[in-house]
């Protein structure tokens, strides 16, 4: 919808934005002001005003933002107007939790199919969907339209698949697989490290420390 390159610190903020938005919308809330959000989300009014500048604002001088219109307009630029179903492989303990997770489809992102190399696991359930064999895969791909594989298999594993996956219409892999993949233009991945997270986390504990014994 916008002409202009958004950067992706800004796209990183904005499902946070909505996550507000949308308490503030089950709240019955209709407005709300830049100062008001800014206090909220211990984020500047200022920083608010710059990010939502980049859509054109949003915003009315006087009245604050509209916040059903806010999170509309938010939820489009994330593409969350449209559905997206998405394929788990990898149905171990994180693949299982995320299938279990019910919040994505809230968001639009509906769960499809789970598949896992391990003939014990093939006929178990994971809410209602069944977990297949690898053999499957394809097939179910491409005749499911799916969008999304998310991977919650080991490295080794992640890297052959990736053929297979845009071969068969993939568009974007949520990889947890702890390794670069090497995809065609126009297949996204987001990569996601949970420990990276942790690793910020413990940075900022002993900055903390730090800073109180100096
Ligand atoms: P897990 O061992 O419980 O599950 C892995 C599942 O993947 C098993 O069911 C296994 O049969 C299946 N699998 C292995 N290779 C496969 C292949 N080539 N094709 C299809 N299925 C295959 O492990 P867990 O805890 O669920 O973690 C899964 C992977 O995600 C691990 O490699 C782990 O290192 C990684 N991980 C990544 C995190 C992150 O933040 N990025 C966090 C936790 C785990």
């Amino acid at each position: 919808m916008q002409e202009k390159e958004i950067s992706q610190a800004v796209i990183g903020r904005l499902p946070r934005y909505l996550r507000y938005l949308g308490d503030l919308k089950e709240r019955n809330i209709e407005r709300i002001s830049s100062q008001e959000l800014s206090s909220l989300m211990n984020v500047t009014a200022s920083q608010i005003r710059q990010d939502f500048n980049n859509f054109g604002g949003f915003g009315q001088q006087g009245y604050g933002y509209n916040v059903e219109y806010l999170y509309d307009e938010i939820s489009k630029i994330l593409g969350l107007n449209h559905s997206h179903n998405f394929v788990i492989i990898g149905a171990g303990n994180l693949g299982k939790a995320l299938g279990n997770y019910l919040n994505f489809e809230r968001r639009g992102f509906i769960f499809k199919g789970m598949f896992d190399k391990n003939p014990e696991l093939i006929g178990q359930k994971v809410r209602d969907v069944e977990i297949k064999p690898m053999e499957d895969l394809e097939v179910f791909l491409r005749e499911n339209t799916i969008d999304i594989a998310v991977l919650t298999i080991p490295k080794t594993g992640a890297v052959g698949l990736v053929d297979t996956l845009v071969d068969n219409g993939i568009k974007a892999i949520w990889n947890f697989a702890h390794v670069d993949l090497d995809v065609p233009e126009g297949v996204q991945v987001e990569n996601v490290h949970l420990s990276d997270s942790l690793m910020k986390l413990s940075y900022n504990i002993s900055r903390y420390n730090d800073g109180k014994e100096n």
